[in-house]
């Protein structure tokens, strides 16, 4: 669900000796405008793939690492485990993954605030000075279905991952990040 490319100026520099990313999307046409619009001085290091996530024949054992930001929260928990095992055959022995999704903060007590937030302002405001647009319409709503990402974690390690589930400011959003258990042999 690589979209829009927005994490991979941060990969890029995190990780200097990084050689190349390749985006994975359903949407060419999402990719193809990112590259052109936001990523064209950096084309050479990322490559595509035009895939489903959800029904994919991407080659086993072929990713040194899976990163995913944003992508989870349309999905249902079925989708979820599909998307699970998918992490789990594509890593490479001793590869790590990361996935990131806005959630629901239960428990929070500026909730109420944060979800009027999300679901009111939010797509008010870009309704009103972004020409119309309806990117973030649905976002309080896809979150609060989503709830957070502790159930990817336990999907992820029921396909024999090493796991971590992690919040982020008051569990707005949440991760889960690991790694498949094996000794790592980069491309
Ligand atoms: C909310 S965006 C992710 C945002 C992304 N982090 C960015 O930088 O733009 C969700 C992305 O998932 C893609 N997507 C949705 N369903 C998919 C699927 N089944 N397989 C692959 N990509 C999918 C969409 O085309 C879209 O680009």
């Amino acid at each position: 669900m690589a979209g829009t490319g927005e994490v991979w100026p941060h990969l890029l520099e995190r990780f200097p000796g990084l050689g190349a990313i390749t985006a994975v999307d359903i949407s060419t046409g999402m990719h193809l405008r990112a590259m052109q619009r936001l990523h064209a001085h950096r084309a050479h290091k990322i490559a595509f793939i035009e895939d489903d996530v959800l029904a994919s024949d991407l080659p086993d054992a072929s990713a040194d690492f899976i990163v995913s930001t944003f992508g989870l929260k349309t999905f249902n928990r079925e989708q979820h485990a599909r998307l699970a095992k998918l992490v789990a055959r594509c890593l490479k022995p001793g590869g790590v993954f990361c996935m990131i999704e806005a959630s629901d903060p239960k428990g929070w007590w500026l909730r109420p605030l944060y979800l009027f937030h999300l679901k009111v302002m939010l797509p008010l405001v870009e309704r009103m000075f972004l020409r119309g647009a309806r990117d973030f319409a649905m976002i309080g709503t896809y979150s609060t279905n989503f709830g957070d990402a502790s159930h990817v974690a336990e999907m992820l390690r029921g396909e024999g991952l090493e796991v971590e589930f992690k919040r982020f400011f008051f569990g707005c959003a949440t991760a889960v990040a690991g790694r498949k258990p094996g000794v790592f042999a980069p491309s």
